[in-house]
């Protein structure tokens, strides 16, 4: 990148962060000035290739603060360790594209974003499960190329939901905040798919039943899956919501849609490569009442050959975590990640980061994933 795709905040700043996007809001900015770091940002909206990163790392950087679009493997690790470097934040929840035993194996904590894009993009799982539905993306360029010549019993009929099945495979954070969202707004029978049963769920969904008797209506059904092909197999719609590791890489596959329902509606606002995107196109070029919402690709930014002409797939530029409060929340946290390890902060524990967001934050830094392996101080 040229110099001037870079721009420089508290020049004076003794410690040397490279940002390699600008990230929103000013909080960010502040927390790494008070903890007395020169901050260098990336300006360019170019995906940055590695040679790039190590190039702004150079020969003496204290951390960086880095993207989900970004190779952090040895290269960058070794890089940012020859530079005197001593953390590393992803600017995600997310951090399949950072090789973390890597960054142990260099002793650079690395960090990333909880908490603050669970129910953001949980609120975009159902907003491309509602346009799928009930085809949104087709009804309103039908509706702005003045094809609508007045109202048909027929037009556009899509699936209703309410009182119907929904699926989650991979029940953490983010899938329990659109259960919860499914089950309250819908009254949507559940079943759900985890490496671990979640009681924290199932037990909000029997109080929710206790609600729903004392009204007079009938309760919703909860059931923890003994595999991810039972869920597919009952469920109206499956909204997907792993990790993506080894375990997860094409959980979707050929053999996985054919148990869907003819009908049903695949989301997916995990990874790109939890489906096999390729075979989603042709399941439905072959399934047309099958409808899916994706918000990740497999090869993004591209996507599969087919994809883009189906109308009964509604894409989104992985954006479901964007909106300010989570996208300025994801900053403050990386920057604390950064500015805790470069104080000498010990590192939080707590589940729940949103006292970071808070007027006083905690003198921690929010949340590193291998603070354990590398035995830092716990708070
Ligand atoms: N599209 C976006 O913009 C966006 C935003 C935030 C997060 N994400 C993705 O969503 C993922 C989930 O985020 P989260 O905050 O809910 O994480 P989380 O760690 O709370 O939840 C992940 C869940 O997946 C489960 N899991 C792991 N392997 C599994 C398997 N083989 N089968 C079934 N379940 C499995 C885990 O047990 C856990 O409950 C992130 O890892 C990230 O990749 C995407």
């Amino acid at each position: 990148m040229a110099a001037k795709e870079w721009r420089t905040h508290n020049a004076s700043g003794k410690k040397r962060v490279v940002v390699t996007k600008e990230l929103p809001g000013k909080r960010w900015l502040e927390v790494l000035t008070a903890a007395g770091c020169r901050v260098e940002i990336g300006t360019s909206t170019k995906i940055l290739s590695v040679n790039q990163v190590k190039a702004a790392i150079g020969s003496k950087c204290d951390a960086v603060i880095g993207q989900l679009t970004e190779d952090w493997s040895e290269v960058l690790f070794g890089a940012l360790k020859n530079a005197g470097g001593k953390a590393y934040s992803n600017y995600a929840v997310g951090y399949n594209n950072v090789k973390v035993p890597v960054a142990t194996k260099h002793g650079i904590p690395v960090g990333n974003t909880p908490g603050v894009l669970t129910d953001t993009t949980a609120e975009m799982a159902v907003s491309l499960t509602f346009s799928a539905a009930r085809r949104v993306t087709e009804a309103d360029p039908f509706m702005r190329k003045g094809k609508y010549k007045g109202w048909l019993p027929t037009l556009f009929l899509g699936e209703l939901l309410t009182r119907k099945t929904v699926g989650v495979i991979g029940a953490g954070r983010i899938g329990t905040a659109y259960a919860k969202m499914m089950v309250e707004g819908f009254k949507m029978d559940f079943i759900y798919y985890d490496l671990y049963q979640n009681k924290h769920l199932e037990s909000y969904i029997r109080a929710y039943n206790k609600f729903l008797r004392s009204q007079g209506e009938k309760p919703v059904k909860c059931v923890r899956a003994k595999k991810a092909e039972d869920v597919l197999k009952a469920a109206d719609v499956v909204s997907l919501h792993p990790l993506l590791d080894k375990t997860t890489h094409h959980l979707m596959n050929k053999k996985r849609l054919s148990l869907m329902k003819e009908n049903a509606i695949l989301v997916n606002a995990s990874r790109g490569p939890v489906i096999d995107e390729a075979a989603l196109v042709a399941h439905c070029k072959k399934n047309p009442r099958f409808k899916a919402g994706l918000d990740v690709f497999e090869d993004e930014p591209k996507m599969k050959p087919g994809l883009a002409q189906l109308p009964n797939v509604v894409i989104v530029p992985h954006i479901a975590s964007a909106t300010d409060w989570t996208r300025e929340g994801m900053a403050t946290l990386a920057a604390s990640n950064v500015a805790g390890i470069l104080q000498g902060y010990p590192c939080w524990t707590d589940m729940d980061v949103l006292p970071f967001l808070g007027k006083k934050p905690p003198r921690a830094a929010p949340s590193i994933v291998n603070a354990k392996e590398l035995g830092l101080k716990t708070k």
